[in-house]
């Protein structure tokens, strides 16, 4: 589904004052392999390269070496309309639905917007457009009444709700997801976190879900791989993972993310079940 492969990149230093002079290698020599129809995990501190890579993925930066296919395709290569196919069949799940959504804005056409986009590719028309938005409205739980609102006029999950809807729009195979609860309350992350779960299931949906909350990517992911300064330092099956790391940078990383310990108290919707509890 998509494999990364030796994947380097590299910013230079210069660049609005991050570390003056010094280039920035924000990934080093990144591998992985994600299988359609799977949840995989990627975990690591602030400024471990998480969303570089989802960015490097999506094309909106290019990688500095190595490469990313995805559908069999190799994304650098691809002409312009193929890779317009290909960027309608990847799409993502920003954090902050606040900052990632137009307040000017209503539903319907923050919704519609990749269909606009794609239009080349999904080939619908306005009439066509504002069903497909009703139709992933009741794929989110939200309604008809919500069609004409503005994004001020929702609560925080109601907003990511409408964010997946958007990421939703062009039937994409795979969604990259960067810490899509994160900015939410406990009670409404778990409720997310479900949609997301099932939205997975009855789509056929592949997932990169980044997350640095553990409780978070046990739930969600089969496997999961954890990223150090740009470096994966382990992959393999989620539970075996988190459970018994194998090396060294992986036990301190494990130990260094809080809600590792006591997450129970963190969050109290989350059984071993899962938020499913709830
Ligand atoms: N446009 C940029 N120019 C220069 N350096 C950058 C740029 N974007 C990211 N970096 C650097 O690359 C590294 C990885 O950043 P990235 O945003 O991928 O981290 P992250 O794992 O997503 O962190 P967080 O959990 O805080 O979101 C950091 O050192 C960051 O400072
Ligand atoms: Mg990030």
């Amino acid at each position: 589904m998509l494999t990364i492969e030796g994947v380097r990149k590299v910013y230079p230093g210069e660049r609005r004052g991050w570390s003056r002079g010094a280039p920035v290698q924000a990934l080093n020599d990144v591998s992985l392999a994600i299988t359609r129809g799977e949840s995989f995990g990627l975990v690591g501190e602030s400024g471990s390269g998480k969303s570089t890579l989802a960015r490097c993925i999506l094309q909106l930066e290019p990688v500095s070496a190595g490469r990313i296919v995805f559908e069999g395709e190799d994304l650098a290569r691809l002409s312009p309309a193929a890779m317009r196919r290909a960027r309608s069949r990847i799409q993502m799940v920003f954090q902050d639905p606040q900052a990632s959504l137009n307040p000017r804005m209503s539903v319907h056409d923050i919704v519609t917007e990749p269909l606009v986009i794609h239009r080349e590719v999904m080939g619908l028309g306005a009439r066509q457009r504002t069903e497909r938005a009703l139709e992933l409205l009741a794929l989110v739980g939200l309604g008809e009444q919500h069609l004409f609102r503005k994004p001020h006029e929702f609560s925080g999950g109601q907003r990511q709700r409408i964010g997946i809807a958007r990421a939703l729009a062009t039937s994409p195979s795979m969604l990259l997801l960067d810490e899509p609860t994160s900015a939410l309350d406990v009670s409404v992350q778990a409720q997310v976190l479900n949609l997301l779960h099932e939205l997975q299931q009855r789509l056929s949906l592949t997932f990169l879900f980044i997350s640095h909350d553990l409780a978070v990517i046990r739930y969600m992911c089969d496997r999961v791989a954890l990223i150090h300064h740009g470096r994966l330092v382990e992959q393999g099956d989620c539970q075996q993972v988190l459970d018994a790391p194998q090396s060294d940078y992986a036990r301190q990383l494990l130990a260094a993310v809080p809600s590792l310990e006591g997450i129970g108290a963190a969050h109290p919707g989350f059984g071993a079940a899962g938020p499913g509890g709830l």
